[in-house]
């Protein structure tokens, strides 16, 4: 017979001759509690970056925006504490039960602590965000908002059309600040969800219905938004940029887009638009003005006055253009665009005429 001393005091006596055994320590070892909090480390720094970006539901600009994050920390500060709690009462009822035994008042604790207790606060939770925030969240009725924008989603681009007057866009939507705005939204082709997450919440984007969200904020800026619905190959390009103006510049902006496409004024201009209207361009785009009103891709008749291109991919830059022309399917695998056949000259005037179009 041995004796051996184990970490924590108790003595183990080992039988014949085999080593005697220590009883595991939580965790299994010393590295597991290691690995966890490197675990937990690095979960934490990945999400970190998705702040920063223009696209941070922590980062509100709007009430609603605002509304949501408060759901968001008081949610976290009730999980935290009944995560504490818990672990607080299962520590207790160890100690109690080494000194004590079971007695009644275990009973009692599994039913009010461990049954009542988490119905009250998941109900209180429900009242708050539904009693709250889902209404203050919700699209008012047209009437009682001062403008409407339609919202198209497409595989993989989103188009808006501001009512009343002939601007198209693609993926870059502009509205007025301190102006609610209502964005009735849907889609041509498969299920899409629309979502500005510094503004507001998202909303599903159905076939064969419109759906409705509020979008105001009192701060001109840049918000990025992005489709939250798996919507095929290249959803996760599917990204726009949602653009608060002031009032008076948000005004110019669309009477200059609702204006048709500007006429070409040098030669090279001219021959890139024959080159557009007698190639394939002519029959997937629109140009606002000409004979071009192919609807399977974005409108292009200001295309030189967006910053991005193919649901934000790509800087509008000559040469980026010029790659997107050639190789779209390169560079977004499974969009809507054939790669284009053009000599070098067809392709420099062409972009010379694209490049004019503000
Ligand atoms: Cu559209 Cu995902």
């Amino acid at each position: 017979m041995r004796l051996r001393r184990c970490p924590g005091g108790t003595s183990r006596v080992a039988l014949r001759t085999r080593r005697p055994r220590c009883p595991r320590r939580a965790f299994g070892g010393s590295r597991r509690p290691i690995a966890l909090a490197a675990g937990t480390a690095a979960l934490l720094l990945l999400l970190a970056g998705c702040g920063g970006n223009g696209q941070d539901t922590l980062s509100p600009h709007s009430t609603q925006a605002g509304q949501i994050a408060n759901l968001f920390w008081v949610m976290m500060a009730v999980a935290w504490g009944g995560l504490l709690l818990v672990v607080a009462l299962l520590f207790a009822a160890w100690k109690r039960r080494q000194t004590r035994g079971g007695d009644r008042f275990g009973t009692w604790m599994v039913g009010g602590a461990g049954i009542a207790m988490p119905i009250g606060v998941v109900a209180a939770l429900f009242f708050f965000s539904d009693v709250f925030l889902i209404r203050d969240t919700q699209a008012p009725a047209a009437s009682e908002t001062r403008l409407t924008v339609t919202v198209i989603g497409h595989q993989w681009f989103w188009e808006a059309r501001y009512p009343g007057t002939r601007a198209v866009v693609a993926d870059e939507i502009h509205i007025p600040t301190r102006t609610p705005v209502n964005l009735q939204v849907r889609t041509v082709d498969v299920i899409h969800s629309f979502w500005v997450p510094e503004l507001n919440r998202k909303i599903d984007v159905i076939p064969g219905r419109t759906n409705r969200i509020l979008l105001e904020t009192d701060r001109p800026g840049t918000y990025r938004g992005q489709c939250a619905e798996f919507c095929g190959l290249q959803h996760a390009h599917m990204a726009f940029l949602l653009i608060a103006q002031p009032p008076a510049q948000f005004r110019a902006w669309l009477a200059r887009q609702a204006k048709p496409a500007r006429r070409p004024t040098t030669a090279a201009q001219r021959d890139g638009r024959r080159v557009f209207l007698e190639g394939p361009c002519a029959s997937c785009h629109t140009l606002r003005g000409t004979p071009a009103d192919g609807v399977v891709g974005p409108d292009l008749t200001h295309l030189a006055s967006r910053s991005t291109l193919a649901g934000l991919v790509l800087p509008n830059r000559k040469g980026y253009l010029a790659g997107w022309i050639v190789d779209s399917q390169h560079i977004k695998p499974g969009n809507q665009m054939p790669d284009v056949q053009l000599s070098g000259p067809q392709l420099t005037d062409l972009l010379a005429y694209l490049e004019s179009l503000r």
